[in-house]
């Protein structure tokens, strides 16, 4: 076993924080502030090749490993966890099934400009009535000449406002009897008839990354639109979430080690009875339990991402449960290692004045998108008791 990262890894890193450093931080109160599509960086994102890191060169992508990504993820998360995830959503959800499922000619003509981040993408599968339990959503495609007509909605889909396509789910096959259903995955351009946008969520973190409630109306689409095989949908939304559960895990201890670092940072200037508090063991023991915490959830992280990256060779392997361990500790993680940071801070940390309380505001959304906490717990206890 070895923890070392390999020297591309650590460059990617170095870069990642860097990039977040200088550009990312100086501007995400003023993000979070104004609600505001970071529109720059993300095409700066683009330019460093973090739109499309797993991606292999000859689509477009840096060619780079999950390890790589994660590592990425976590710096710019750390600076702004909604620039994270919008470029989540880009690599993971979008890139990552194009990438696994994709036609020759969907992986030349729409994921090369997306993990080149000239174009952006976005993931539509969770509706207004159906969350967890993804397979009963109701948008349904038919099967027409030359193609398939779609009719549906999708809400709080990230990136939605801004995004050229959606990869959808739809349901394509409904047993007559058992009334089990079959799914499709498609692949379809924004702009295209019947395809339409409402305005942009307003939510309590999290606030730079639109998303928006999606409408399918008569949405004719061509049969190249389908990515994988028809009826084989709901598998490719959950290999996907398996990846994408990496890429919110990471974000999460973006979070966490900003609140972390900002705690550590306000203790060694705050006095109190005489002495600065990071001298009174009550903070030495949150920062203590923020630090193994964090490290904990990191480790989680690394081997999740670490299987993911063997996955692309040996297709035996599998890391769901290891995605949804990561994801499951990493994100209640964050939002208790924020909460920790806003009680350092006392009042001040309860003030937009101070970061901690926009990670705070952020952490929460990691237990939910992706599969919520109670869902990752669900694949977790299903991979522990199968056989
Ligand atoms: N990889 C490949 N196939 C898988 C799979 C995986 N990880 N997990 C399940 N499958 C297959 C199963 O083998 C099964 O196939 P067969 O029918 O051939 O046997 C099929 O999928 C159905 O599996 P289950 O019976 O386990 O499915 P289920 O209905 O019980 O649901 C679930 C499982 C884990 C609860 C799933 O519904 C789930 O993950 N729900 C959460 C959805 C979610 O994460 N939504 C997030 C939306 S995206 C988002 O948040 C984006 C954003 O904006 C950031």
């Amino acid at each position: 076993m070895d923890f070392e990262l390999t020297e591309t890894q650590r460059m990617i890193r170095d870069t990642a924080r860097d990039f977040a450093a200088k550009e990312v931080a100086p501007k995400a109160a003023e993000l979070d502030k104004n609600e505001r599509w970071p529109a720059e960086l993300v095409a700066k994102m683009g330019e460093l090749g973090f739109l499309g890191i797993a991606v292999p060169e000859e689509y477009g992508g840096a060619g780079l490993d999950h390890v790589s990504y994660a590592l990425a993820m976590e710096e710019i998360s750390a600076a702004c966890a909604s620039t994270g995830v919008i470029m989540s959503v880009n690599n993971s959800l979008f890139c990552d099934p194009l990438v696994k499922f994709g036609s020759e000619k969907q992986k030349k003509e729409i994921l090369t400009p997306v993990a080149r981040g000239e174009k952006l993408g976005c993931f539509g599968l969770t509706e207004p009535m159906s969350g967890s339990d993804a397979q009963t959503m109701a948008t349904v495609a038919k099967k027409v000449d030359g193609g398939w007509v779609i009719d549906g909605a999708k809400n709080w889909i990230t990136n939605g406002p801004h995004a050229d396509y959606i990869i959808l789910f739809a349901i394509t096959e409904k047993d007559p009897t058992t009334g089990k259903v079959k799914h499709t995955a498609f692949v379809i351009p924004s702009g295209t008839a019947g395809f339409t946008k409402n305005a942009r969520d307003h939510k309590l973190g999290i606030k730079a990354a639109h998303s928006c409630t999606v409408f399918f109306e008569n949405c004719f689409v061509p049969d190249d639109a389908v990515v994988g095989k028809v009826g084989e949908g709901f598998k490719v939304a959950m290999a996907t979430l398996d990846g994408g559960r990496i890429g919110i895990a990471s974000q999460a201890l973006g979070i966490a080690k900003a609140a972390l670092e900002k705690s550590v940072q306000y203790a060694k200037e705050r006095k109190s009875f005489g002495v600065t508090i990071d001298k009174h063991q009550a903070i030495q023991f949150m920062i203590a339990d923020m630090g193994t915490e964090l490290d904990a959830a990191r480790l989680l992280t690394w081997r999740a991402a670490a299987l993911k990256d063997k996955a692309v060779t040996d297709k035996s392997v599998r890391h769901s449960m290891e995605s949804a361990q990561a994801k499951l500790y990493a994100s209640e993680m964050s939002t208790r290692v924020a909460h920790k940071a806003i009680q350092i801070h006392g009042g001040y940390g309860y003030s937009t004045e101070f970061p901690v309380e926009r990670n705070y505001r952020d952490a929460r959304i990691t237990e939910l998108y992706e599969g919520t906490s109670e869902i990752q717990r669900i694949v977790i206890a299903a991979n522990l008791l199968k056989g």
